[in-house]
């Protein structure tokens, strides 16, 4: 297990990696923009991280992942289990800004993924959720899950186990908290999944 310290460290140096990043397609836009890359934050040891897919423009504005209007909604279900947002780690698959809010090309998934890789094995989380299609997909697809894969209408709120890349990670995919600002239905969809996460999450804590 590494030390707290070593974790600041281990973190500190992706941080610096990314920021240097100008193998980046979107290294060029982030300069001109006065952008920062975000590349996460939360509890170094927390049990629970919160992955999405790519920043928008507040959280490219601040350096803060999920400070915008999804981010409120986030932060609301988060307090729903009664846990507060420095209890988890909130991060995402690409972490700088695509122009205009479009979808992380593949390459540029291709080549952000490794760090999110690395930050999942310095903060060993015991539960992964990931909040839509995008993340959920390259997220079990990384870790051995491939088979499973199906849409997230019928995958959310279910509860897959691998063993990759350490032993007993549980993946619980979410909707993506942004379809909940303009969908009823899903926002209760969510709060119903949260529920599930509070119960798998207090399990977990007592094994
Ligand atoms: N949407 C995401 O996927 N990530 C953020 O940080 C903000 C909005």
């Amino acid at each position: 297990m590494m030390s707290l310290g070593g974790k600041t460290k281990a973190l500190r140096a992706i941080h610096d990696e990314v920021c240097n990043l100008k193998a980046s397609p979107l290294y060029e836009y982030r300069k001109q923009n006065n952008y920062y890359p975000v590349l996460g934050e939360g509890s170094q040891d927390a049990d629970i991280m919160f992955i999405g897919e790519a920043p928008g423009k507040n959280e490219a504005e601040t350096g803060r992942p999920f400070c915008g209007a999804s981010g409120k909604v986030l932060d609301q279900l988060i307090e729903s289990i009664g846990l507060k947002r420095d209890d988890v780690y909130i991060t995402n698959i690409v972490k700088d800004r695509p122009p205009g809010n479009r979808d992380p090309l593949p390459d540029e998934i291709e080549l952000y993924m490794p760090f999110l890789k690395r930050q999942i094995e310095i903060i060993r989380p015991k539960i992964i959720a990931t909040l839509g299609r995008y993340s959920m997909k390259h997220i079990m697809e990384c870790y051995g899950l491939s088979l499973e894969i199906r849409p997230i209408s019928h995958a959310h709120g279910m509860v897959f186990h691998t063993d990759e890349p350490y032993e007993s990670l549980i993946i619980i995919p979410l909707y993506h908290p942004a379809v909940a600002l303009y969908n009823g239905a899903t926002r209760e969809i969510l709060a119903e999944d949260f529920k599930k996460l509070k119960i798998i999450f207090k399990k977990k804590k007592s094994t």
